[in-house]
C-alpha cells in the first residue's frame, strides 16, 4: 500500500496463479530460476515444489522489507536484493550464466519504456535458447498504454508468445508465456 507504483499489487497472487506459473519450471536436470519480484513469495513455493535437487532458485526482489520477509520464511530461496535492471550483473555475482526459467512479477505495465526494454534485454540474455520467460500481469493492465506496449514488445522479441488467464485471483491474472527468443 505504501509504494503502488513498485509493489503494483493489493493482495498476493493465489495458489491457482502459482501453479500456473510452476509449469515453466523444468523437473529434471539442474536448473536455474530466476523469480523476479518474488514479494511475499506466493509464487514461490509452487516453483521450490517442482525443482529437482540441486537446482537453484534465485529471487531478486527491490523492496527491503520483503527481503527480510523472504529470508525469514523461504530460507531455500536464495534472495538478492537488487533491482531487476541489474539482473545481468547480479547474476554474475551471484555465479550464474544461464538461466532456464525467468518468471516475472514486477509490475511492467506501469515501467517506463526504456526501463521494459531494459529488462526484456537482459531476460532474453540470460536465457538458454530453450528457456522459458513469463510475465503476471492484471487482466485489464494489458489494455494500458504500457501494457500493451509491453504486449508489443514481447511480440518482437520472442518467437513464441502464449497467454493463460486465471480467473481464480482477485483481480484475475493474464500470464505471458514466452520461449525462443529472437536473437
Ligand atoms: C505485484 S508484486 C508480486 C509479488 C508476488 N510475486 C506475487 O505474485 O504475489 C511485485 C513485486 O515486484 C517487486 N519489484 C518491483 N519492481 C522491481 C524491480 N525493478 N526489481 C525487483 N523487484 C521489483 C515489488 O517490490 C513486489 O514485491
Amino acid at each position: 500500500m505504501r509504494n503502488p507504483r513498485v509493489v503494483g499489487a493489493p493482495t498476493p497472487t493465489s495458489a491457482a496463479v502459482a501453479e500456473t506459473v510452476a509449469q515453466v519450471v523444468p523437473t529434471t536436470g539442474t536448473p536455474v530460476v530466476v523469480e523476479l519480484g518474488p514479494g511475499t513469495g506466493s509464487l514461490s513455493d509452487g516453483i521450490h515444489r517442482r525443482l529437482p535437487e540441486g537446482a537453484r532458485h534465485i529471487g531478486i526482489e527491490l523492496s527491503p522489507e520483503l527481503v527480510d520477509h523472504l529470508r525469514e520464511h523461504k530460507p531455500w530461496l536464495e534472495v538478492v536484493h537488487g533491482d531487476a535492471a541489474d539482473l545481468l550483473a547480479l547474476l554474475d555475482k551471484a555465479g550464474v550464466t544461464e538461466v532456464d526459467a525467468v518468471i516475472s512479477s514486477i509490475p511492467w505495465s506501469l515501467l517506463a519504456p526504456n526501463a521494459q526494454d531494459h529488462i526484456l534485454r537482459q531476460a532474453t540474455e540470460a536465457l538458454t535458447p530453450h528457456g522459458a520467460f513469463t510475465a503476471l500481469t492484471y487482466l485489464g493492465a494489458d489494455r494500458t498504454q504500457g501494457g500493451r506496449r509491453f504486449r508489443a514488445r514481447l511480440h518482437d522479441t520472442f518467437d513464441e508468445v502464449l497467454t493463460h488467464t486465471t480467473w481464480l485471483n482477485f483481480p484475475p491474472i493474464l500470464h505471458y508465456i514466452c520461449r525462443r527468443p529472437l536473437r
